[in-house]
């Protein structure tokens, strides 16, 4: 037995001896695409990383049996029909990332969710199909917005409408996946097919470590509001222009910064937490000597409570007139994406704990601060959220890290989980 495979229950179903050394060494394979220089991954969505990792992780699928495809909005699929005319299960995550992040968040889930099919695949049992899916898309920061081929795919989100999103030089998703040859022309599965979803993740929290538990049984979601503010102001010159007389977005801006961060200081409270941040900002001309006329910026608040995020979105609309006639600047604000509270089945999260306790894995139910593609797929069908923890809670950045231990005990419990919904469990 190798190192790898001492490590916590070898019971799961489908497992062998070697599957931990499997996993890791096809994960180690993946983690090279668009890897940088600090050990993280540079994917975005439609890059030549992402496609080339697509192709990669397409020839995994079918070197095992699967039937590998692409859908109308660039999903990809692969299919184990182990019952013709049977229902699906649906399980993966998603294989992009933001830029200059860690080597986890998503590919892990879709791996992950890989072996445990082809796990399931090896025992030649019944019962339901096996669909493996890369989500495309799901972070959302080369064409917004996120989880965007999962909300298409649940039918919360237009499918033209996500084809036609442009990145900031202006390439149209729709033309970059043909380009790539990853578009489909037809749906290969739809809801209606499907009889249940699970999805495993890493936390990109630290609870799991705090409390010292390896697995994570997702009750909820956290509540979710995104904003696109546009401030403007007038350009000028930085050095000669009278200060009375500016109207300088970039000022604008960073009061809204401020205001984003004073808001979590009014209204955060330890039963009641609000998270905000502003991430990203396009400031024009952006150029030395040169007062900027106009900032594009985000703005994203989250909460477990659905009133607070209320009250903060009450707050942040009446900060922002005094913040325009300081600045003396105008600012435009739209909602851009945005989710609820929302619980994954109770049911679902009972079956996931009996099997985190049958493989001997202690386990924590909580909530997911984060969105997944999981949220958009529970709306509709049964769905099961997993977690395994995250090394000090980073992510979003090259140091995210899960332990090997705990990156194998997750696959173990997805297994196992998809080896129940696949039997037919209830989860609702
Ligand atoms: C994911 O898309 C998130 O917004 O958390
Ligand atoms: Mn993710
Ligand atoms: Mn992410």
């Amino acid at each position: 037995m190798t190192e790898a495979t001492e490590v916590g229950s070898t019971s799961g179903p489908g497992r062998t001896a070697g599957s931990d050394v499997a996993f890791l060494t096809d994960f180690a394979a993946l983690s090279a695409f668009g890897v940088t220089d600090r050990g993280g991954v540079h994917r975005e969505t439609a890059t030549d990383a992402d496609a080339a990792q697509r192709a990669w992780f397409g020839r995994w699928l079918a070197d095992r049996g699967f039937a590998v495809a692409y859908d109308r909005v660039g999903n990809q699929f692969g299919l184990l029909e182990r019952t013709p005319g049977a229902p699906w299960v649906l399980v993966g995550s998603h294989l992009d990332s933001q830029p200059f992040a860690g080597r986890f968040d998503g590919a892990y889930g879709v791996l992950a969710a890989a072996h445990a099919a082809d796990r399931l695949a090896r025992r030649r049992g019944t019962g339901a199909n096996l669909a493996v899916v890369n989500w495309l898309n799901e972070e959302g920061s080369r064409f917004e917005p996120s989880m965007m081929g999962s909300a298409v795919f649940a039918g919360g989100l237009d499918r033209e409408a996500a084809l036609d999103t442009r990145d900031g030089a202006g390439v149209r998703l729709g033309d970059r996946l043909a380009e790539l040859g990853q578009l489909g022309d037809d749906d290969v599965l739809t809801l209606d097919d499907v009889a249940g979803y699970a999805e495993i993740h890493i936390e990109q929290g630290r609870e799991l470590e705090d409390a010292g538990r390896t697995v994570g049984l997702v009750e909820a979601t956290w509540a979710a509001r995104k904003y696109d503010l546009t401030v403007t102001g007038e350009q000028s010159h930085t050095g000669s222009t009278v200060m009375a007389d500016r109207r300088d977005a970039l000022l604008g801006a960073s009061e809204l910064v401020v205001l984003a961060r004073e808001l979590t200081e009014r209204l955060s409270t330890a039963d009641s937490p609000l998270h905000t941040s502003v991430s990203r900002l396009t400031v024009a001309p952006n150029s030395p000597v040169t007062v900027a006329r106009e900032v594009r910026m985000n703005l994203d608040l989250r909460s477990p409570d659905e009133d607070l995020l209320e009250r903060a979105d009450t707050l942040l609309h009446e900060r922002i007139p005094a913040i325009s006639e300081h600045a003396r600047v105008e600012v435009g604000v739209s909602g851009s994406h945005a989710w609820g509270v929302r619980p994954f089945p109770a049911a679902g999260v009972a079956l996931a704990r009996r099997c985190a306790e049958d493989l001997g894995l202690s386990h924590r139910t909580m909530l997911t601060i984060a969105g997944h593609d999981s949220v958009n797929l529970n709306a509709h069908v049964p769905t099961i959220m997993l977690f395994v923890p995250s090394e000090q809670g980073i992510s979003h950045n090259e140091r995210e890290s899960t332990a090997d231990d705990d990156v194998c005990a997750g696959v173990d419990l997805l297994t196992a989980v998809l080896d129940r919904l696949a039997a037919g469990d209830p989860v609702r």
